[in-house]
């Protein structure tokens, strides 16, 4: 990455929270702690938060036509169903809002090859045959700055695989800055990669992530699990033999023990500590019914409203659509003046 990121912004305009979560299936407990309970949090902050199904990035990889729809409602569910508040939050799906895909091709002009092959998530998901991958998957990270900075966002909520991301887009907004004689046009957004589970890990292997495309459904918590489902993955978690320690320095070299103590303390608004000072000497036979518990207890009423909000999907269409019509008037107002400064032609 270039160090163009270390020049301080001179952007001064108003802070603005923004998110997006892929259209692209089932929602685990890694994007609830680590990105949905975060937007919600950030909802009485004091700035405007936008939050969007990102439909455009889901299809970098084949999703089935009949089903984005349904995915694209579920997500927008999974929002509502948190607590975010379309009275108070701008929620839409990006594909409702041409300026996306826009702003996306003149960022692609601003980016530079080198900066995209160092980007590790196309490699981990492209695997071994990189040339089978679609073009948009290699070029997912530019629509992801255009995304954020198409409402000139300051903060960007999001789980530790996105940092890297975030890095690109800084990296963007400040050559765009650069290139184009304005500077702070663009702000530099900040990642905000907050709280115990910015990395849930997967409940089989303390080392992986808990991800959406693991072969193994008992290595996540599915936010459509129900109650059983729940407890069950969780009792048969991996572990090692000892009992849970005193202090958070302890878990050092226990991956396993420090993730579902970090899922706890997420679940329940606690650090670590305060986890462990009520856990620390107990066995694993007695903390994974108090998490089970927990689980069971946080996440039953987001999935019940979910089914709700799926079973009449006009509540969800009606916020969807309201989101896109506001998101649509400031996106374009961006659109409008990065194409002046590129030079394009406009209507005189
Ligand atoms: P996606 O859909 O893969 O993930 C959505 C959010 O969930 C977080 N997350 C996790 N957090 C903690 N532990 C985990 N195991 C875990 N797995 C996923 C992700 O970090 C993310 O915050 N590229 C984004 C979507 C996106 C976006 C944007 C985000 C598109 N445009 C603009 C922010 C701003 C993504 O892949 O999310």
């Amino acid at each position: 990455m270039t160090d163009l990121t270390s020049t301080p912004s001179a952007y001064t305009g108003p802070r603005r929270i923004l998110s997006g979560i892929q259209a692209s299936g089932a929602l685990h407990l890694g994007n609830y702690l680590g990105a949905l309970k975060r937007f919600v949090a950030l909802q009485g902050e004091g700035a405007p938060v936008f939050v969007f199904v990102a439909d455009l990035h889901a299809i970098t990889v084949w999703q089935e036509p009949d089903k984005l729809q349904a995915q694209t409602r579920e997500i927008a569910a999974a929002y509502l169903a948190s607590g975010l508040d379309p009275a108070r939050s701008v929620i839409f799906p990006q594909s409702a809002v041409p300026a996306h895909a826009e702003l996306a091709w003149i960022f692609n002009c601003v980016a530079r090859l080198g900066w995209l092959d160092r980007m590790t998530q196309f490699k981990e998901k492209s695997g071994k045959h990189k040339e089978r991958a679609s073009v948009g998957l290699y070029t997912y990270p530019v629509l992801q700055a255009a995304d954020i900075l198409l409402y000139k966002a300051t903060e960007v909520p999001v789980g530790d695989d996105q940092k890297q991301h975030l890095e690109l887009t800084r990296d963007i907004a400040a050559k765009f800055n650069t290139d184009f004689n304005a500077p702070g046009f663009f702000p530099l957004p900040e990642p905000v990669i907050q709280g115990p589970a910015t990395r849930v890990m997967s409940l089989r292997d303390g080392q992986a992530k808990m991800s959406k495309s693991d072969p193994s459904d008992q290595s996540r918590i599915n936010l459509t699990d129900d109650a059983d489902a729940i407890t069950a993955k969780i009792k048969k978690a991996r572990t090692d033999p000892e009992a849970l320690p005193e202090t958070v320095e302890a878990l050092e070299g226990r991956p396993e023990a420090r993730n579902l103590v970090s899922i706890y303390a997420a679940l329940a608004d606690q650090t670590p500590a305060e986890v462990l000072a009520r856990f620390g000497g107990q066995g694993f036979g007695a903390f994974k019914p108090a998490l089970a518990e927990l689980a069971v207890e946080a996440l039953a009423p987001v999935t019940a409203e979910m089914r709700r909000l799926m079973a009449d999907p006009a509540e969800i269409d009606r916020a969807l659509a309201r989101g896109a019509e506001q998101a649509a008037g400031i996106a374009e107002a961006t659109v409008a003046e990065v194409k002046d400064l590129v030079g394009f032609w406009h209507r005189p």
